[in-house]
């Protein structure tokens, strides 16, 4: 069995962490840790894990073959000596997951530049074989996830695009927030970032692509879909033709329905799964794209993908403990 650790588990990552941990069969939870709740029931804060006996510790000497540091950007690098060289290092900040210069642009000095090459960028679809050998990984931000996969096969003519993202609130995570609260997120569908969104950092790092790129807050409490606009000069089945690099992905599927409501990715028909749903739209006439890209944000934007990235890393099958379908309705 694989022991592992959750750090920063009352968070709304660090709670899917363990959900999915706690299903995993080949994995044993050895602990996890919040400054905040340190002795209490995993299930004082995250109640849909009620009948886990699990509690949480502040103490960081833990056993573990795998350490998730699922804790805000700008905290990973400064606890992350604790556990250098102990266990494999799956982080879900931005810490680690673009260049010094890159950071810095989007988030400021960085105290820790000299690890960052150490890291791999944890988007299997990408980057599995340095991924395999890795001890450090970056798992990816959900945004840039759902938009890298759906750009890469763009990358070379779409470097106009726009990019058009509608996110719900879990994505903010669970830390207090006015913005937050409910009576001012309800029924919103406010931009939140018309401009330089952090996560542009990474789709440049990873496509080349320096999209337009603006994210909207929308009234759900899970999920996140992309919709990227370009010029395409070809036929549709050429862009089919592109998509389909990703024909063997066990977490990809392309939708590609012709008609009905379902014809396009939509948040609602991922949730709860790894699962990223990619679809496209094409307007002869004018040659013009749309590429669309539904994940989870919680999953595949996050737990889920660490978890593939830990699957990976320990040579298990990809898609072990993480092959069920999306809930429905949600
Ligand atoms: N939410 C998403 O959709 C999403 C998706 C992908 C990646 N991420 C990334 O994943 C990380 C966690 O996100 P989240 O949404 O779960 O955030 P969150 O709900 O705010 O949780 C953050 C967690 O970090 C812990 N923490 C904060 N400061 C700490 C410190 N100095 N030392 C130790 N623990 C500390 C908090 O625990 P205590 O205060 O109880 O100690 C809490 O459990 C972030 O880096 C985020 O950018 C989030």
């Amino acid at each position: 069995m694989i022991k592992a650790a959750v750090v920063g588990a009352s968070g709304y990552i660090g709670g899917e962490l363990v959900r999915l941990l706690a299903m995993h069969p080949e994995v044993e939870i050895t602990a996890i840790t919040s400054r905040k709740y340190a002795g209490k029931k995993v299930h004082k804060v995250h109640p849909n894990l009620r009948g886990l006996d699990l509690r949480f510790t502040d103490k960081y000497d833990f056993d573990a073959d795998v350490i998730f540091l699922a804790v805000p950007h700008g905290t990973s690098m400064k606890i992350i000596d604790e556990f250098l060289g102990s266990a494999k290092i799956i982080d879900m900040s931005a810490d680690f997951r673009v260049s010094k210069e890159l950071y810095e642009k989007y988030y400021g000095p960085h105290e820790k530049p000299e690890l960052i090459d150490k890291f791999v960028y944890g988007l299997p679809e990408l980057h599995r074989k340095e991924i395999k050998k890795a001890e450090l990984v970056a798992n990816p931000g959900c945004n840039a996830t759902a938009v890298i996969l759906a750009l890469y096969p763009f990358r070379d003519i779409a470097k106009e695009a726009i990019v058009d993202l509608k996110v719900s609130s879990s994505a903010g995570g669970r830390r207090e927030n006015v913005a937050s609260i409910h009576p001012e997120r309800s029924h919103v569908v406010r931009v939140y970032k018309p401009f330089h969104h952090r996560h542009e950092a990474e789709v440049i790092q990873e496509t080349g692509v320096k999209p337009m790129f603006t994210v909207h807050s929308v009234d759900l409490v899970r999920g996140l879909l992309a919709t990227i606009y370009f010029p395409f000069d070809g036929t549709e089945r050429d862009l089919l033709r592109r998509l389909l690099m990703y024909r063997n992905e066990p977490f990809i599927r392309l939708v590609t329905d012709k008609g009905g409501l379902q014809r396009y990715p939509d948040p609602k028909y991922v949730i709860g799964s790894n699962f990223v749903d990619i679809g496209f739209a094409y307007d002869a006439e004018n040659s013009r794209a749309i590429i669309l890209s539904a994940i989870d944000n919680l999953i595949k934007g996050g737990s889920g993908q660490a978890v593939q990235n830990m699957n990976i890393m320990f040579g298990l099958d990809e898609t072990t403990g993480l092959s069920y379908y999306p809930v429905y309705p949600v």
